[in-house]
């Protein structure tokens, strides 16, 4: 096909789309980075904790750390500002103002360091009288203004929350944000609490909407630094994947909400199965940890380049489980480009490593088909696989295995350089 005939294609197709609300061009894959919140709570006591309250210092060191140890190289690129960052007033014509004595030279001023370092900044805001945590909050008739402020910043991304309003407000101030936004003409990704405020469930929340306004969205529960806390997550979004999984795509992701590896809560198997199953969920990679002092191990499985690689896919599909043994075991399937898929084997036994058999061809893969497999945590390979082959994999308590599975021979014809579409979106030919 002519180039002249393809742009005319693509354009006639882009035409074709009905306007969206968000045409920021943001978060085509799932956004990476770091976020204080899990972590860093609202540890406002610079006196008597100045290394980890809430403070500029904070972030300028974090930024250091993701610029120099590896991380912003995988794609870590977001440092975000969540919740008490702010004064408890609003300066005299009515703007956001950062607390004086926690961030003395500025919001900007963190900004202009945090783009120096190649790296983007992100913001909290509340759609509401208050914060969460009590500080000012945006309410409707401020939503403009603050969106102004933030671009006037620099700010690249803003995480904005729901404590203190009602439903009918958060139906309209959170598309009149997107719009706010836009109308900035600074590209800011733009991440929405708005569904977790109300049950994350259909009829209540509208996914359609929700792809249009936001680029991300929290659905559920906060994370807080516990196993139990991660089984709560992951058996909601499992439970609820119909309606979650047709929803996430190139622009607009669902949110579990932060990784917390590296931290006090999980066990080394826990935070090898947080980073595997968001990983197939599709999930944003938001680390809430402690830069500075984060183990190796730790380090080691957040800076997976073939699991980033996984998470990072173009093609954008979230996976979905698909299995759910009497044994505790599960497998999650999420397909990829090049017609490559992920497998997560995820045992929740509590008794020992437990020795799993099964074949491809009982996981749905396509008859007489060969595959290489390629252990995303071992890094071994197993060099040809057919569909029909019995194997086992052995996975340890609340541990997974986790396989990047790519054919032997790609299909003949030539539908894995054609962009899916999640169900019900029409078909957009891409190349990738
Ligand atoms: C809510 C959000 C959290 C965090 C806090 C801050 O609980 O869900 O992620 O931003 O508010 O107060």
């Amino acid at each position: 096909m002519g180039a002249a005939v393809l742009s005319g294609l693509v354009l006639a197709l882009t035409l074709a789309l009905p306007a969206l609300a968000l045409d920021n061009g943001l978060a085509l894959t799932p956004p990476m980075g770091w976020l204080a919140w899990e972590r860093f709570r609202c540890n406002v006591d610079c006196q008597a904790d100045p290394r980890n309250c809430i403070s500029e210092t904070l972030f300028f060191e974090m930024a250091d750390r993701l610029a120099e140890d590896g991380w912003r190289e995988l794609g870590y690129k977001y440092i975000n500002i969540d919740d008490c960052w702010a004064a408890k007033q609003r300066d005299a014509v009515g703007r956001l103002v950062p607390d004086p004595q926690r961030f003395p030279r500025g919001i900007k001023a963190l900004a202009d360091y945090v783009h120096a370092r190649g790296l983007k900044l992100g913001i909290y805001g509340d759609l509401g009288t208050f914060t969460c945590g009590g500080y000012p909050g945006t309410t409707l008739d401020l939503v403009e203004q603050d969106a102004q402020t933030f671009a006037e910043w620099g700010v690249d991304m803003l995480k904005l929350d729901g404590c203190y309003s009602s439903g009918e407000e958060q139906a309209e101030g959170y598309p009149e944000m997107a719009r706010a936004l836009n109308a900035t003409g600074r590209p800011i990704m733009y991440s929405c609490s708005w569904p977790a405020y109300q049950g994350g469930l259909p009829p209540k929340v509208n996914y359609t909407v929700l792809a249009e306004v936001c680029n991300l969205w929290r659905n559920y529960d906060d994370i807080q630094d516990s196993w139990d806390s991660v089984l709560s997550i992951l058996d909601w979004f499992s439970e609820n994947q119909d309606v979650l999984q047709p929803a996430a795509g190139p622009g607009h992701w669902n949110d579990p909400d932060m990784l917390i590896i590296g931290n006090f809560g999980l066990s080394y198997e826990q935070s090898r199965s947080q980073m595997a199953l968001w990983t197939v969920m599709a999930a944003p990679l938001l680390v809430s940890v402690d830069l500075r002092t984060i183990s190796p191990s730790a380090k080691e499985i957040l800076q997976n380049r073939l699991m980033i690689k996984i998470n990072q896919d173009p093609l954008g599909i979230q996976g979905r489980r698909i299995v759910k043994e009497k044994s505790l075991i599960e497998v999650f399937l999420r397909p990829l480009s090049q017609a490559a898929s992920a497998l997560v084997f995820f045992s929740r036994r509590t008794d020992m490593p437990f020795r799993y058999t099964t074949s491809l061809a009982k996981l749905h893969f396509p008859k007489d088909a060969a595959y290489e497999v390629q252990d995303v945590y071992s890094g071994k390979i197993i060099s040809i696989l057919k569909t029909e082959d019995s194997f086992s994999v052995i996975i340890n308590p609340s541990g997974v295995v986790m396989w990047y599975v790519s054919p032997m021979v790609l299909p003949a014809q030539p539908w894995h350089v054609v962009r899916q579409q999640a169900p019900g979106k029409g078909f957009h030919p891409v190349l990738l």
